[in-house]
Order: structure tokens, then C-alpha cells, then sequence
């Protein structure tokens, strides 16, 4: 805690997908060993959190979340040990770690899952949701629910002649939380990881853990396709499957666990969809809930000084303190952000600067640091990705268009291998490695760690420059949030100011590309601090931004 900020509010995270990451014994598959030995590299950086997506034992049908034993580790990822390692070699470097729950189901090869399938009365039958198919002869689905992906979330079992539900994908059954069982399990399981020393977890498709227990059918909805702000699609609305009113009770008692760790204390950030008002609920009104939960309206957002200003003033009013926002641009489902920036590296430094001085947490993506652009070339039948290959039918041609509404189809475009320097392997995997699990990305050569280090013009210099200044700066980490229309053309240039005990910062971000005039005049502090150069400069009246250029004024930092 610093003053009445704990230390999640104010923290940065990345996000590791470990397949993609570092692939340390050269098997072409990212791996923990290769986690631990990059450590060096997002302590350099300025990172304070780091999350992983799942490493658990799995048979990687949906590489990672689909766990089949939240116990152990998958054997490609490495083994307890490393871990264990990997805890504290974070805690070493004076870094936070976040670990990913799959709370809402498991791997269909679960053995629980196994033997619930076993006989309708198996003791573990009722761990999942199991239901007769519709009357007369059983043989449609219990209703019309459909998984969150289009499609009945509904799954035949021919041996006893019943139906078991999944929200995302078929080898993915859901767990049956009414069943007091399955909440003490998962509880268990948090309990134990929390016991490990992890920091945080990160709680996936948090929004759809109970589903209403009358089984009423879903209401129709005329929208053919679910958005940032509304979870509606596939002409229903999820009533009875997403953002049920027991969720939002279960993420109180869900904190109330986390609650029992507090030295230090732990955080809770949900992915769940639908508008900020809706998704307050899973924080509490006075934040008793989740700590933090993704909000993708930044995916939807003009990239324009009037886009994100009103995306701010959104996010503000459905998020005032003591609840806390979040910045998501891209993850492991979505497109990569600099394919929302027209593939131009100078938006994504000034996108660095917006993410990193908003009031909120940041969560970057790995690569996103270096601009890295979309692998949009993936050739589509060679998809690993298990979205891809149920939507191997839709016509190529609008795979771009998608992606631009921020759908994904084949995810395999943002998770390629992290490229470390322009040598073999991109530096993802050792030399002798026969291949990598994923191509290298075509332009690893050119945009890489090694080549963007030592370059003051890089995007990952904007990233590391702006992360030492947020972590000088307690008005920037946690401070309050005002808009500020004075001293700019606020057509241009989104101005706010951030201030927290005494401390004030203020923000100017030149959404265009033409130099923009900044009037300073009356303003607190001293120095002007730049996304684009490492020194300040001393404030002065009269200031120029450049195109695409953020300036922090602060006193003396
Ligand atoms: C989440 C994950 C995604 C996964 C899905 C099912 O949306 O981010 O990668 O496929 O849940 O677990």
C-alpha cells in the first residue's frame, strides 16, 4: 500500500502467452524455463505484474484452457519445480505474478469430467450440467441456449442418452456450481495456488459461471452477432447464460477467499463482456467483488483525441473510486492493437503513452511492446487455433473485415512467437530447435527486441520510458482522473490531468499528424517529459508537440 492506493491499482501488467513466449529446451513450444530466463528482460522494461495464460496439465485442445489437472503442470510447459521457480524468481526481481483460472469448466478429459460422463449415477455426474433433450423422444437439446461462439452449447452423450452443456467450445463442459462440490473444489484450487504465492489471478469467461437454474429458454434477440457492450447474438440474448445475478454473488464470495491472503494482498481481474454498467456489478458498489474486470470498449474505441476522451468519460462513470478501470487493447483472442493503428508504429508509441498515464490498469500484450504487427498471412487451413477450425467455413474475404470489428477466427494470427532478436528461431527457441509451434513472424527479422533496445526511437523505448515515468509517479499510477479541455485544441489533442496527495500530472496526447500547439501557460510543474525522448525538457509557456507525440508535465520527477 502506498496511502490508501494498494498496490494492484497502480500496477502494470503483460501478458505472457507461455506457448509463445521463450521456448527454453528447444522443443519449438514455449516453456517456463523460458519464462524465467526473459525475466531480466520485463524487469528492464519497467513491467510490475506479470500474468500468464494457462500452463496447467491439458491436452491442449485449446492450448491451455482446457485443464485437466489444476494440480499440475503440462509437461511441455516444464514441471512443479519450475513453478515454483518461476514464483519466486518473479518475487526475486521485486515483480508480481498472475496466474489464470479456468474456474467456468475443464478439459473434457478432466477425470472428473470422465466420470461424470460415466453413468447418469455416478457420484460426479452432477459436477457438470447433465439434462435430458427435449420431449418426445429427447433428441433436441434440453433448450435453445447457445455457446458463446453461435451454436447449441448442448452435446449429445449417446451412452446415457443425455445432454451436457458448454458454454465455448465441446470439450470444454461447464461445472455445475449450484452443486456445493464443485464450488468447495475450485475454491480449493485457488486456495492453493493464492497458498503458492501467486499474486493475482486472472479469471476466465468469468461471465458465464452459473447459468439460471430454472433452464428457461433464452429470450430471441434480433442481433445476429454479440459486441463489446452487448452479449447478445446469434438472435438471443444470453439471459439465463451470461451475467446471471449469481455470478455476481459468486465473485463476492470468490473475494471473500482471496481476502483471507493478505500478506501480501491478492487481486482478482475478470474477463467478462457487456456494458461497464453491467460489468460494475461484478466489482460491487463499493468494490467487494472482483478487484478489476476487463473492458473491451477500448477495442471499439476511435483512435482519435475525441474517441478515447469519450471512451474515458465512459469508463469514469461506470468505474468512479473506489472501483478502478482497466486498458486492454489486444490478448491472445484479438487481433494484435497495431492492426487497429493502421499498422503504423508512431500510433502505437502514442497509444503507449495514452494506456500508460489513463487512470487504470494497463494490461499490454507481449510484442504489443514493440509494435509487432498482426500476423494477418497466417494461412487459414494451417490453423492450430480450435476457433479456426470450427469456422473453417466463412468466406476469406471477410476475415479482414472481422477483424477489424475485433473478431478474431484464428487466433494463431496474435500468438506468434515472441521475436527476441533477428537471428534463428526469431530468438524464440534455441538454434538446434527442428521448428516452432507457430511460424516466426514474417517481420521478426526487422521488429525485435535487439533491434528496438537501444533505439530511442523505438516502441518499446516509448513503453519503457513511460513505464519508469508511471512508476516515479503516484499521480499517474493511481492517481484521480480529470479531462482537460484549456490550453489545446481538443479536436487534436486529448488533455487530461491526473493528481493524487499534492502531486499532479498533466497529459497532452497529439492525435494527429501534424505538430500540434500546446499553451502552458498556468500550469503546475516544471518539467515536460516526452513519449518520444528520454530526456525532459524545462517547461516553458509556449510548447510544440510532434505528430503522434504525448508530453507529461510533472514537478520534479
Ligand atoms: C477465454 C480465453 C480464450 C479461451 C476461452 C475458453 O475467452 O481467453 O482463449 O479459448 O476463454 O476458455
Amino acid at each position: 500500500m502506498t496511502g490508501d492506493l494498494p498496490w494492484w491499482k497502480r500496477t502494470t501488467v503483460y501478458q505472457i502467452y507461455p506457448r509463445s513466449f521463450a521456448d527454453d529446451d528447444g522443443d519449438g513450444v514455449g516453456d517456463l524455463a523460458g519464462v524465467i530466463g526473459r525475466l531480466d528482460y520485463l524487469r528492464w522494461l519497467g513491467i510490475e505484474t506479470v500474468w500468464l495464460s494457462p500452463f496447467f496439465k491439458s491436452p491442449q485442445a485449446d492450448f491451455g484452457y482446457d485443464i485437466s489437472d489444476h494440480y499440475d503442470i503440462a509437461p511441455e510447459y516444464g514441471s512443479l519445480d519450475d513453478c515454483r521457480r518461476l514464483i519466486d524468481e518473479v518475487h526475486a526481481r521485486g515483480m508480481k505474478i498472475v496466474f489464470d483460472m479456468v474456474l467456468n469448466h475443464t478439459s473434457a478429459e478432466h477425470p472428473w469430467f470422465v466420470e461424470s460422463g460415466s453413468s447418469r449415477d455416478n457420484p460426479r455426474r452432477d459436477f457438470y450440467l447433465w439434462r435430458d433433450g427435449r420431449r418426445p423422444y429427447g433428441a433436441r437439446p434440453p433448450n435453445n441456449w447457445r455457446s458463446m461462439l453461435g451454436g447449441s452449447g448442448w452435446h449429445h452423450d449417446p451412452r446415457s442418452d443425455q445432454w451436457y452443456w458448454a458454454s465455448f467450445l465441446p470439450f470444454q463442459p461447464d461445472l455445475n456450481y449450484r452443486n456445493p462440490a464443485v464450488k468447495q473444489a475450485m475454491l480449493d484450487v485457488v486456495r492453493h495456488w493464492l497458498r503458492q504465492g501467486v499474486d493475482g489471478l486472472r479469471l476466465d469467461i468469468f461471465n458465464a459461471i452459473h447459468k439460471d437454474a430454472s433452464f428457461a429458454d433464452n429470450p430471441f434477440s434480433l442481433r445476429p452477432f454479440p459486441t463489446e457492450d452487448d452479449p447478445a447474438g446469434f438472435f438471443q440474448r444470453p439471459l439465463h447464460t451470461q451475467n446471471h445475478p449469481d455470478t455476481f454473488a459468486f465473485a463476492r464470495e470468490l473475494r471473500a477467499v482471496v481476502d483471507e491472503f493478505d500478506r501480501p494482498p491478492r487481486f482478482l481481474v475478470g474477463e467478462v463482456f457487456g456494458a461497464p454498467d453491467l460489468l460494475r456489478e461484478y466489482c460491487g458498489p463499493t468494490g467487494e467483488g472482483l478487484h478489476l474486470v476487463f473492458l473491451f470498449q477500448t477495442l471499439r474505441a476511435r483512435f482519435s483525441a475525441g474517441g478515447f476522451r469519450e471512451l474515458m468519460r465512459e469508463l469514469e462513470a461506470a468505474f468512479p473510486e473506489p472501483l478502478h478501470p482497466t486498458y486492454v487493447f489486444a490478448n491472445h483472442d484479438r487481433p494484435r492493437s497495431l492492426e487497429r493503428l493502421g499498422n503504423d508504429p508512431a500510433r502505437a508509441r502514442l497509444l503507449a503513452a495514452f494506456q500508460l498515464t489513463v487512470r487504470g490498469v494497463p494490461f499490454v500484450y507481449y510484442g504489443d511492446e514493440l509494435g509487432l504487427p498482426h500476423d494477418a498471412g497466417l494461412p487459414f487451413e494451417e490453423a492450430k487455433d480450435p476457433i479456426a477450425a470450427r469456422f473453417r467455413f466463412v468466406p476469406r474475404f471477410l476475415l479482414p473485415v472481422l477483424r477489424r470489428r475485433g473478431i478474431l477466427l484464428n487466433r494463431d494470427e496474435a500468438r506468434s512467437p515472441m521475436p527476441w532478436h533477428a537471428g534463428a528461431h526469431g530468438g524464440f527457441a534455441p538454434p538446434h530447435a527442428a521448428g516452432t509451434w507457430l511460424r516466426v513472424h514474417p517481420q521478426s527479422a526487422v521488429v525485435n527486441v535487439a533491434a528496438q533496445r537501444d533505439d530511442p526511437g523505438s516502441v518499446l523505448s516509448t513503453y519503457r520510458r513511460m513505464l519508469a515515468l508511471r512508476r516515479r509517479s503516484l499521480a499517474l499510477s493511481g492517481g484521480r482522473l480529470e479531462l482537460v479541455d484549456a490550453h489545446c485544441d481538443p479536436r487534436r489533442v486529448l488533455a487530461y490531468r491526473r493528481a493524487h496527495a499534492g502531486e499532479t500530472a498533466h497529459v497532452f496526447l497529439n492525435f494527429s499528424d501534424r505538430a500540434a500547439r500546446l499553451d502552458l501557460r498556468g500550469i503546475a510543474g516544471t518539467r515536460v517529459h516526452s513519449s518520444l525522448q528520454d530526456a525532459p525538457v524545462a517547461l516553458a509557456a509556449q510548447h510544440e508537440l510532434r505528430p503522434w507525440e504525448g508530453v507529461v508535465v510533472t514537478g520534479e520527477l
